[in-house]
């Protein structure tokens, strides 16, 4: 437990957007605390991230492409660590988003194509609200 800690909070504070302060850790026992601190956002942003890399192995392999997921629609009313951030900028990236995504599990001869540009959505929208993530998120796309 205490070593998972340690790695949320080491990825935490590598890879938050550069905004967020980091919470410094004084006794083993605070790091739970900030295992707290990801917000519901920033949570469901690393879920993304995963389920991202996944897709991405299976259309390298030319596997089935399997279901859109739904916890996605989640990113129109999870709680972001900085409330001001849920502007109209964001409400409209997160649909253009939700649209890119979607389109990825029509087609499975267009899925290359059709998932860098969701990869494409997911930077348009961090260039302006949290650049910190943004080399990582590059690393999805499929050359
Ligand atoms: C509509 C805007 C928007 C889109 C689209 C978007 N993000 Fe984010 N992302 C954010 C915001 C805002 C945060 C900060 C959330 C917070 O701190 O509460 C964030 C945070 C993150 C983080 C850091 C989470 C952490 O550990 O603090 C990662 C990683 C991330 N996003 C990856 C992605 C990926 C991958 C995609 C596309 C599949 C994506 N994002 C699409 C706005 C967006």
């Amino acid at each position: 437990m205490k070593q998972i800690c340690l790695i949320l909070l080491a990825l935490t504070l590598l890879l938050s957007c550069d905004k967020k302060e980091a919470v410094p850790v004084k006794n083993e026992k605070k790091s739970e605390f900030v295992m707290y601190e990801m917000s519901e956002m920033a949570a469901l942003m690393e879920q993304m991230y995963v389920e991202n890399a996944k897709l991405r192995n299976r259309i390298i392999a030319g596997d089935t492409l399997g279901g859109y997921p739904d916890f996605y629609l989640k990113i129109k009313t999870s709680k972001m660590t900085d409330i001001q951030d849920n502007d109209q900028f964001f409400k409209d990236h997160s649909q253009k988003f939700l649209e890119a995504q979607e389109l990825i599990y029509r087609d499975k001869d267009q899925a290359k194509e059709r998932f860098n540009a969701s990869v494409d959505a997911c930077i348009k929208c961090h260039e302006v609200k949290c650049g910190g993530p943004i080399t990582r998120i590059k690393k999805l796309y499929i050359p």
